[in-house]
């Protein structure tokens, strides 16, 4: 949304109306966990459930009290619920149950914190439609996007967690899928626009998405679907895990050291697999695309010949077209809808590959948004002039150490509003547990 498409106090109404719409989806999140495994901790390196209950309304104190000229009434809790784990290399967290707070002591932090805000939100916007003491609005968005992005990582830890520790909602049944063929699709030589241009009044982004960066990419060819469950099985069964010379050290090492023989998603079931679903475990649904980490789709791609796309690559086949222009989205300009793509919490599970033969790009590549972020072979780092937020400065700079690759596109449960084209998501080489597929390109 550019803020000068619309009046100063029409903005600030959408901002405040965007807030609480984030606020319901993270809401709805603790709801389906059962309410005696809210201390768990499905992901051993990752913080217990609790501590994500209280984070969110931590961080948005945090980054609006003293703006909106708030006092803390509960420094200590401010301070627990700051900051999350990214488990590079550190030892695995030991804290107990009886270390947090009670439910109870965190819903009472959290109602606080939220009356708190909006009631000073409503007397700033009162006086001042520009919210000019919110960098004009900038902080809300990033209080938003935080929060919706918690909404999605939030998923895959609870993804991890027994389903018997979850209350399911109600399912809508998947979109028909129309049957895919994969294929291979020749992109030609071409600029790829990343980025976005740093401007006073321009749209939000993160600091990582600036500034505007215009990419020569020589021509590929790129698989018109992702890898599904299927084609990854067959990899498996071709002895993908035992052949060193697939593998990164680093990859090997930690496949080595893990045990692993399939992904994360994947539950052994005596000669055969089932798939690890958000709320029940199904036979392996073979037209998915198969959930991996980064180490796993290139051991992928070089056992078939093929590497991953990079970023530029990626962006190309998403947004180019024949004709030069770039789109918004693979689809054209208009707006996310569920037609277009499985995102924006419509679903808790991928679909099969192809379902949605509205959302392909200009060069007829499928789902390249939604259903699955996409790794590339890109390593996560500055934009030439990157400048980290002053107010967030730790947000993509604490990530630049060649440790972790960029990946693009959505999942199901990532907002639409993060859909936009310069959002770069990154993640660690072997961490399993995210919603990431991948797709292959020959040179
Ligand atoms: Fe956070």
């Amino acid at each position: 949304m550019n803020p000068t498409a619309v009046a100063p106090s029409s903005r600030a109404a959408q901002l405040q109306t965007r807030l609480r719409a984030a606020r319901s989806s993270s809401d709805e999140l603790f709801r389906v966990v059962r309410p005696t495994a809210l201390y768990d901790r499905p992901i051993p390196e990752r913080h217990r459930i609790i501590f994500y209950l209280g984070h969110l309304e931590a961080f948005d104190w945090n980054l609006l009290r003293e703006p909106l000229g708030l006092s803390s009434s509960d420094p200590e809790l401010d301070k627990l619920f700051a900051f999350g784990i990214d488990p590079v290399e550190a030892g695995l967290p030991a804290d107990q149950p009886k270390d947090w707070p009670s439910v109870e002591q965190v819903r009472e932090y959290d109602r606080a914190v939220r009356q708190r805000l909006d009631s000073a939100l409503d007397t700033i916007l009162a006086k001042d439609a520009t919210l000019s003491c919110l960098e004009y609005g900038r902080f809300l968005e990033v209080a938003i996007e935080h929060r919706l992005m918690h909404a999605e990582t939030l998923c895959y830890m609870l993804h991890q967690l027994p389903v018997d520790r979850k209350l399911a909602p109600s399912l809508d049944p998947p979109p028909v899928a129309p049957g895919r063929r994969q294929r291979s699709v020749e992109i030609p030589a071409g600029t790829a626009k990343l980025g976005l241009a740093r401007s006073e009044d321009g749209p939000f982004g993160w600091d990582n998405e600036f500034e505007e960066q215009h990419v020569e990419v020589p021509a590929f060819a790129i698989d018109a679907h992702n890898v599904t469950n299927g084609d990854y099985l067959r990899f498996v069964n071709d002895g993908g895990y035992e052949r060193r010379n697939l593998w990164s050290d680093s990859g090997w090492r930690w496949i080595a050291s893990q045990g692993n023989r399939a992904p994360a998603f994947w539950i052994p079931d005596s000669d055969s697999w089932r798939c690890r679903g958000m709320f029940a475990e199904i036979p392996l649904p073979i037209e998915w695309p198969v959930y991996v980490s980064h180490d796993e789709a290139s051991a992928y791609a070089r056992w078939a010949g093929k590497e991953l796309p990079n970023e530029a690559e990626w962006h190309r086949a998403a947004y180019g077209t024949p004709g030069g222009a770039e789109r918004s989205y693979p689809w054209g300009e208009s707006a996310p809808t569920a037609r277009h793509g499985n995102f924006d919490f419509a679903r808790w599970d991928p679909v099969a590959g192809g379902s949605y033969p509205e959302g392909v790009s200009a060069f007829g590549v499928a789902d390249l948004v939604g259903n699955g972020w996409e790794w590339t072979r890109t390593r996560f780092a500055p934009f030439p002039g990157f400048r980290a937020f002053s107010f967030y400065p730790g947000y993509s700079a604490d990530f630049f150490d060649g440790k972790h690759f960029v990946m693009k596109g959505g999942s199901p449960r990532t907002a639409a509003c993060l859909l936009r084209r310069s959002f770069r998501n990154w993640f660690q080489p072997h961490y399993p547990y995210v919603y990431a597929k991948f797709r292959c390109v020959e040179h």
